[in-house]
């Protein structure tokens, strides 16, 4: 089986066969073996069990709100393996498995950094469980590592096969980073005008961020890492800040309105004159759907694309050949 996981900063994107999607926060916690209080109630993210041939089987959380990984090279990324793992269980996946998966731009173009991805990853077998569901026992046949923006283009051109015959601009705003490239049509196909590509240090995470500060400074309460995540996702924006209800919601459009100047600007510096001839200027990523309603001055054509969030990970099917369903 063949299966696509865009392992974000911020999110796992996973696509595979028959349409099947799941995603989750980029979170792992390494869990005893059998515990945890989840009888309770519905846990947060998923369980999954990991046994490894000769070792001892180990039990890790993943997707709960909270901290992220954040070293810069993802075949450092502490838990990546079981991440990739996690998201073949849950997508059905059994016996011999091709993985794809995405690096930004910035690094990808690095060759080194695709093969440590590669290596790390290639030849791992292991029986995984996801929430308790049957063991399928994994063996990763082969990684193919390719680069993030041009999935999502792929996905894009695919929905709509006109954006072959003008020259389109591409921005993915993830969690941590906004990769961009601009695809233009040259004598032998279409292709990526190379001045014009590349990653910033961009992205939903910092909304977060900046929004934390702000409530921990106005609150003098050190609000902690995922929160304001949590109470956006799960509780409508609204946040008990020793006792006293906040409403985060507000502050975290404006810190949006933020990034989506700095987004502009990084975007202006780097397409330059080419950004005004362009014929569609297409966001991905969950960046770019949150985005995308602050950047009309950037281009009239600015909008988000079917699928933002999961356009990546489709595209990356779509690359490798494989029949994807939107
Ligand atoms: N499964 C999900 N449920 C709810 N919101 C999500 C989900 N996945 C992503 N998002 C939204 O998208 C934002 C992150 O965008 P995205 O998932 O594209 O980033 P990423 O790919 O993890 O980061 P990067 O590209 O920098 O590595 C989050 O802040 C959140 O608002
Ligand atoms: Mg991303």
């Amino acid at each position: 089986m063949v299966v696509a996981v865009d392992v974000g900063y911020g999110y796992v994107k996973a696509a595979g066969a028959e349409g099947r999607r799941v995603s989750w926060p980029t979170t792992l916690r390494r869990r005893a073996p059998g515990g945890g209080y989840a009888a309770l109630g519905q846990a947060a993210g998923r369980r999954v069990r990991v046994q490894r041939p000769g070792a001892e089987p180990a039990e890790y959380q993943a997707g709960e709100a909270g901290r992220r990984a954040w070293a810069a090279d993802a075949a450092d990324r502490a838990g990546y393996d079981v991440q990739v793992l996690a998201a073949a269980a849950a997508l059905g996946a059994a016996g011999d498995t091709d993985v794809l998966l995405g690096l930004p731009l910035a690094l990808w173009v690095q060759q080194p950094q695709r093969r440590a991805l590669r290596d790390a990853l290639e030849g791992i077998e292991a029986t995984v469980a996801v929430n308790g569901g049957p063991e399928a026992r994994i063996s990763i046949r082969s990684v193919r590592v390719l680069p993030q923006g041009a999935g999502a283009f792929q996905w894009a051109l695919r929905q709509d096969p006109s954006l072959a015959r003008r020259p389109v601009g591409l921005i993915d705003v993830g969690y941590r980073t906004t990769d961009y490239l601009v695809m233009r049509r040259v004598a032998t196909g279409l292709a990526p005008d190379e001045a014009s590509c590349g990653s910033a240090d961009l992205g939903a995470g910092q909304v977060y961020e900046r929004v934390r500060a702000a409530l921990s400074e106005e609150a003098a309460v050190l609000v902690p890492e995922g929160a304001v995540e949590d109470a956006i996702g799960n509780y409508g924006g609204q946040m008990f800040l020793r006792g006293r209800e906040v409403d985060a919601g507000a502050q975290v459009e404006d810190a949006t309105r933020t990034l989506a100047a700095e987004v502009t600007e990084e975007i202006r510096r780097a397409w330059g004159d080419r950004l005004p001839l362009l014929g569609a200027v297409l966001l991905s990523g969950g960046g770019g759907e949150a985005v995308a309603p602050f950047l009309r001055d950037l281009h009239p054509l600015a909008r988000p694309m079917p699928d933002a969030l999961w356009a990546n990970a489709l595209g990356f099917l779509a690359m490798a050949g494989a029949t994807v369903q939107g």
